[in-house]
C-alpha cells in the first residue's frame, strides 16, 4: 500500500493568507494540516508517500523534506498545471505502479485517522473505497446518490440539485484500475479532470466501489470559517501539556486544557482551554479564551482573544475590544495608535476581510 497526498491548488478561499503560504501548510492547533495528514497515513502503517505539488512546491518540500521526521519516505510529483484531482492521479502512475493506494487531499482533517479504513480496504477485494459524510451544504462537494441497500448509484461533482447530503470526503482508496478510469474521462465543465467522474467511471464499468459512511467529524479547510472550526475540533482532542521550558508566572491562570509549547511565556494572564500557545510566544496582561491557537514567536499584550488562529511573529497589543473568530496571518501587527487624528488605520493586503 502506498499513499498519495495532493497539495496543489491556489487556496483562493483563504486569501490573503494563501498569497504567501500554501493552504496545506496552514496550522490547525499549531501543526500544518498536511503534517496531520502524514501522521494519519503513517499511523495506518503506510510509509511510501507521493506528494503531488504545484506552484507552492518549494515551501511544501522545505517543510516536509524526505519525510524522515515522521518516519515516512516522501517522493515529490510535480503537477505542472492544476488540472484536477484525477489528473494528479494520472501523473502519479509511475510512482504508484501496480500497488493499491490511499489518496488524501492535503487540506482535509478527519477525526479518528484512517487506520480502520486502510484495514477494511486491505481485507476486501474492492477496487475502490470512498468515504462519505452527511453535510448541510452538499453543493460544495462531490455528492453520492445511494441505493436503498447502501450501494452507490451515482457520484456527481458539486451538483446544483444534490440528490443526497452525502459528501465525498477527500480520502479515497484505489487499486490500479483507477488508472484506466482517469485515462478514460473527459474534463468537467470547470475544465478539470474530476476524481468524482473517474470513480463514477469505475461504477459504470462494473468495478466495485465501497462507500464508507464516516460518523466522526471531517473538515475540508477551504475557508477561514472551516479553519477555525477544524482548529476548535482538533484542540478539543489534543492531550494538553506544558513544556518544561515554558514559563507561567504566579499571577496567571492556565487551566488543565491548555498546551504551552517550548519557551512560551504567560505573564499576568488568563488562558482557558482548549487552547495552545506556541513556541517562544508571549501572552502578557491578556485573556485567551477557548479554541484559540497562538503560533510561534507571537506576542499578545493587553488584549483579549477568543476562538482565533494567530500565526507566527505577530503582535496584538492594547486592544480594548475582544478579538473573536479571527484568522490572523504572519507578522501582522494589530495595536492601539495614540497619535491624532484617531480612527482606524488599516494597512491590509488584497482580499483582506475586516468586520468592525
Ligand atoms: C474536492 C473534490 C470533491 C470533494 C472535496 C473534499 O473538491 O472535487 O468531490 O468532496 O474535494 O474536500 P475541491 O476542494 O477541490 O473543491
Amino acid at each position: 500500500m502506498k499513499a498519495l497526498i495532493l497539495s496543489g491548488g491556489k487556496g483562493t478561499r483563504l486569501y490573503p493568507l494563501t498569497y504567501t503560504r500554501a493552504k496545506q501548510l496552514m496550522p490547525v492547533a499549531n501543526k500544518p494540516v498536511i503534517v496531520r495528514v502524514i501522521e494519519a497515513i503513517q499511523q495506518a502503517g503506510v510509509v511510501d508517500i507521493g506528494v503531488v505539488v504545484g506552484h507552492t512546491a518549494p515551501e511544501i518540500m522545505d517543510t516536509l523534506k524526505d519525510g524522515s521526521a515522521w518516519g515516512v519516505k516522501i517522493s515529490y510529483i510535480p503537477q505542472e498545471s492544476p488540472d484536477g484531482l484525477a489528473h494528479a492521479v494520472k501523473i502519479s502512475e509511475s510512482f504508484i505502479g501496480d500497488s493499491s493506494f490511499v489518496m488524501f487531499l492535503g487540506d482535509n482533517v478527519i477525526q479518528g485517522g484512517i487506520s480502520p479504513l486502510i484495514r477494511d480496504f486491505e481485507h476486501n477485494a474492492w477496487n475502490s473505497q470512498i468515504v462519505l459524510k452527511e453535510v448541510p451544504n452538499p453543493t460544495a462537494y462531490g455528492v453520492a446518490k445511494l441505493r436503498a441497500d447502501g450501494s452507490i448509484e451515482q457520484l456527481i461533482e458539486k451538483p446544483a440539485n444534490p440528490p443526497s447530503n452525502f459528501a465525498l470526503v477527500g480520502i479515497y482508496m484505489f487499486d490500479s484500475t483507477i488508472f484506466k478510469a482517469v485515462n478514460s474521462i473527459q474534463p468537467s465543465k470547470r475544465g478539470e479532470y474530476e476524481i468524482t467522474d473517474a470513480i463514477q467511471w469505475l461504477i459504470e464499468n462494473g468495478y466495485s466501489v465501497y462507500p464508507h459512511v464516516h460518523e466522526g467529524w471531517w473538515i475540508d479547510t477551504g475557508k477561514p470559517i472551516d479553519m477555525l472550526e477544524a482548529n476548535a475540533l482538533v484542540l478539543e482532542e489534543l492531550t494538553p501539556s506544558i513544556d518544561p521550558t515554558a514559563f507561567i508566572d504566579e499571577t496567571s491562570q492556565v487551566d488543565s486544557r491548555v498546551t504551552v509549547q517550548a519557551h512560551a511565556r504567560i505573564v499576568n494572564s488568563v488562558v482557558r482551554g482548549p487552547a495552545i500557545i506556541g513556541e517562544h510566544s508571549l501572552v502578557e496582561n491578556s485573556y485567551v479564551a477557548p479554541f484559540t491557537s497562538i503560533y510561534h514567536h507571537t506576542t499578545l499584550r493587553n488584549c483579549e482573544v477568543e476562538r482565533c488562529i494567530i500565526l507566527e511573529e505577530s503582535l496584538i497589543s492594547d486592544i480594548d475590544t475582544v478579538l473573536r473568530d479571527s484568522l490572523i496571518g504572519r507578522k501582522v501587527v494589530v495595536q492601539r495608535g495614540n497619535t491624532r487624528p484617531h480612527g482606524l488605520k488599516l494597512n491590509l493586503g488584497d482580499h483582506s476581510n475586516v468586520l468592525i
